[in-house]
């Protein structure tokens, strides 16, 4: 085998709660001996949907079978507006039937939001089941399997019933996502980019050359950089699990990013492309106080341009921005925190002025 794409292994050091993810090519027919060290009775209930058991479930099943394991799968309509409530409680319904109990184990076979549901299932059913995400979007390859927050959606507000449950084990096939929509791809790639400002010079430089070579899904490049962005990740969730700290800075390029999803009614950007826009604007911000070069700037906009993101935002009334940041969480007293750069792998988190929000604003539409 191509030395490149030879299996990679990231740890999530939590004492107690530490695992490891796996990054590789084919992994998934091999899921049933994987997983074997961290299962400790032969039920497995899979979460998933119809869109990815078409892409993997014959070769899951199969893997899981050889190696021993009863397999449920729990099966759940593909769509956010399915990442509920109702639809956990009909999982719990599934789960009472088949007389699951805390030994058996979840497993979410899908992208964010099956990762988030059967993590928040797993983590609520009789106060908690062993759960592995097996991700198959870039997005929750390199962002969401990973750290533990698992929610439901409320009506009212995004993942706003939730909780920390941190996965036995993580397993990620980058041959899976072949099957998956360009766009997805490139939504993933936001958060890759965001990871590359966040986590310095050595990794922004690698997607600066191979943004490209990713747009075509080179797996051992794909390895590469979902191996960097779990590391990253991880770090970062070892210092501050439970988000009182540090984990904010992972929200760069979402302060504005979450006020355009909502002006626009979260109907005509997916989240990534609402998250590049969003760090374009955080770092003409950070432009405007004096933290970065206009280089910095313009390397914002080439490297997201060529991820096929969108980089100018959309046209939106001053008031209408100030209304929605008034509503956005991070709001501190009268001003608005933003996570800002000093430089590739130097994120500062600072209180912003209206008018320094909306002039910035007006240089990115
Ligand atoms: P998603 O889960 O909706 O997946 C996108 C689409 O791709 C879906 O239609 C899905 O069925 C399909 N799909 C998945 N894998 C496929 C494959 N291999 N081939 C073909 N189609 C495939 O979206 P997402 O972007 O993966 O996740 C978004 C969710 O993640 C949001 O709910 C967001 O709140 C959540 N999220 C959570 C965290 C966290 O830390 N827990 C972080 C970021 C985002
Ligand atoms: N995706 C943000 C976090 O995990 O904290």
């Amino acid at each position: 085998m191509n030395d490149n794409l030879q299996e990679r292994k990231v740890k999530v050091n939590l004492g107690e709660r530490s695992y490891d993810i796996v990054i590789g090519s084919g992994l998934i027919d091999e899921i049933g001996l994987k997983i074997k060290p961290f299962v400790s009775t032969k039920r497995i209930f899979i979460v998933s949907n119809p869109t990815v058991l078409n892409v993997c479930k014959d070769r899951v099943c199969k893997s899981l079978k050889d190696a021993g394991f009863d397999v449920n799968i729990l099966e759940v309509p593909d769509g956010e507006s399915y990442k509920s409530l109702e639809i956990a409680y009909d999982l719990y319904g599934q789960l009472i039937k088949h007389n699951a109990n805390r030994f058996d184990t979840v497993i979410a076979l899908g992208g964010g939001v099956i990762g988030d549901l059967a993590g928040f299932v797993a983590a609520t059913y009789m106060r908690g089941l062993p759960f592995i995400q097996v991700p198959t979007t870039l997005l929750a390859q390199v962002d969401s399997s990973v750290g533990g927050k698992v929610a439901v959606n409320h009506p009212k507000a995004k993942n706003l019933i939730g909780c920390f449950y941190q996965p036995r084990f993580v397993l990620i096939d980058v041959d899976i996502l072949q099957t998956l929509p360009e766009r997805e791809l490139k939504v993933g790639l936001a958060e890759v980019i965001k990871c590359g400002f966040l986590s310095g010079e050595k990794f922004l430089v690698f997607l600066e050359e191979h943004i490209g070579d990713a747009l075509v899904m080179k797996k051992d490049v794909l390895i590469e950089i979902i191996q960097r962005c779990c590391a990253f990740k991880a770090k970062v969730v070892e210092v501050d699990e439970k988000d009182f700290g540090k984990r904010a800075i992972l929200n760069y390029g979402h302060t504005i990013g979450h006020v355009i999803e909502t002006i626009t009614d979260y109907k005509k950007y997916k989240h990534g492309e609402a998250v590049s826009m969003g760090m374009i604007c955080a770092a003409v911000i950070a432009n405007r106080l004096g933290l970065i070069q206009e280089s910095v700037v313009e390397r914002h906009k080439n490297i997201l341009k060529k991820a096929g993101l969108p980089i100018e935002l959309p046209q939106m009334s001053p008031e209408n921005v100030i209304k929605h940041l008034l509503l956005d969480k991070k709001k501190r007293g009268e001003d608005y925190t933003f996570v800002l750069l000093k430089d590739a792998g130097e994120p500062v988190i600072k209180n912003v002025s209206f008018e320094d929000i909306l002039e910035s604003l007006k240089l990115c539409q």
